[in-house]
């Protein structure tokens, strides 16, 4: 009985093995005949019962099928863990003749660039850079600044407010007077950033839009100081040829205030359509900085005065570039930012 019981598990130990593809299957197969409850050591475990002749004619040729599937599954488990490994080198090889895949560099955005070259010319004046926040207080952005109380740009057909005593900054002379309170003259500090107002965007207008707002205090800061520094701006800006020109102007804070314009740096001043004729261009705004301004900072305005100016960035960089559109600016046209890189 146990005979024909060998021989069944037997051939049924052979497909098992056969069929294995894998070195878990593999061992599946060796457990479910030679493991502790496996068909083989069941049958070699019930050989106790049998007399002495049957049990020894029994055990040679149970160990023999022993011996049959060890074999069978030491060559199966070769087998599997070659093909295992033939496929794995396989699946990871490497075509080392293959050309690499290219890539793309990206280019700086023209008004990064613009704010990074309006910065390193002042920087190499002695400037330090500093940043303030694009939500602010109405009391930076407006009142510390002098603004008028009822000052129509206060509205908020003008202003975004984000609660009633905060916004988003409409310009980044709020960074003044962060400057002033935080630190004492002397002072010399530019400040780039985003601004926001309530405008319809067209070509010359976008609700959001950067500025650089630069502002000096000292001992004995005059006007003549802040025209040859932002004299010596434009020249760096926009070439050594460029000639500025100061035109009084109204800024609630500063006293006296200016609008610079340079010459034309396309035409030379003759006339072309860069300065729409007039030979001249609008720049920055500029002042020495009110008094009242000063005093919220806590500066001693006996002893210290000092300048200040802001300028748009897109409006410098669309006049350098000859771009006619802002809206370019903000669309990301990679064939647009690309040709600044
Ligand atoms: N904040 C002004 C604006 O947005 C620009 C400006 C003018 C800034 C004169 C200044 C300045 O610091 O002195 O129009």
């Amino acid at each position: 009985m146990q005979n024909t019981q060998l021989r069944e598990i037997l051939s049924e130990a052979k497909d098992l093995i056969a069929k294995a593809a894998s070195r878990s299957e593999t061992d599946e197969a060796r457990i479910k005949f030679l493991g502790k409850k496996g068909k083989l050591t069941e049958i070699l475990r019930s050989m106790g019962a049998l007399g002495p002749d049957e049990r020894k004619a029994l055990g040679k040729r149970a160990n023999d099928a022993r011996a049959e599937i060890e074999a069978m599954l030491a060559r199966k488990f070769e087998e599997v863990k070659a093909a295992e490994h033939a496929l794995r080198f396989s699946a990871e090889t490497l075509d080392v003749t293959e050309p690499g895949a290219e890539i793309r560099l990206g280019a700086k955005h023209p008004i990064t660039r613009t704010i990074e070259d309006i910065s390193r010319i002042f920087m190499r004046m002695g400037y330090s850079v500093t940043e303030g926040p694009e939500v602010e207080t109405v009391f930076n952005n407006f009142d510390a600044l002098n603004a008028a109380p009822n000052h129509p740009s206060r509205e908020f057909t003008d202003t975004f407010y984000v609660t009633k005593d905060t916004l988003l900054r409409t310009q980044t002379s709020p960074v003044q007077v962060r400057t002033l309170l935080s630190q004492a003259p002397p002072i010399k500090v530019i400040s780039p950033g985003r601004c926001f107002r309530v405008d319809t965007a067209d070509a010359t207008h976008s609700p959001m839009f950067h500025q650089v707002e630069g502002l000096l205090v000292d001992e004995g800061v005059s006007m003549a100081d802040l025209k040859g520094t932002l004299d010596a701006f434009a020249k760096q800006m926009f070439g050594s040829d460029v000639k500025t020109r100061f035109r009084p102007h109204f800024f609630p804070f500063t006293e006296p205030s200016a609008e610079m314009d340079m010459s034309c740096f396309k035409c030379g001043g003759r006339g072309c359509r860069v300065c729409k004729g007039g030979g001249w261009i609008e720049v920055l705004g500029c002042g020495m900085v009110h008094p009242n301004v000063l005093r919220v900072g806590g500066v001693d305005t006996e002893r210290y005065t000092g300048f200040a100016f802001g300028m748009g960035v897109e409006r410098l960089a669309m006049l350098r570039h000859g771009i006619d559109d802002i809206r370019l600016f903000y669309e990301n046209d990679m064939r647009f930012i690309e040709q600044f890189g």
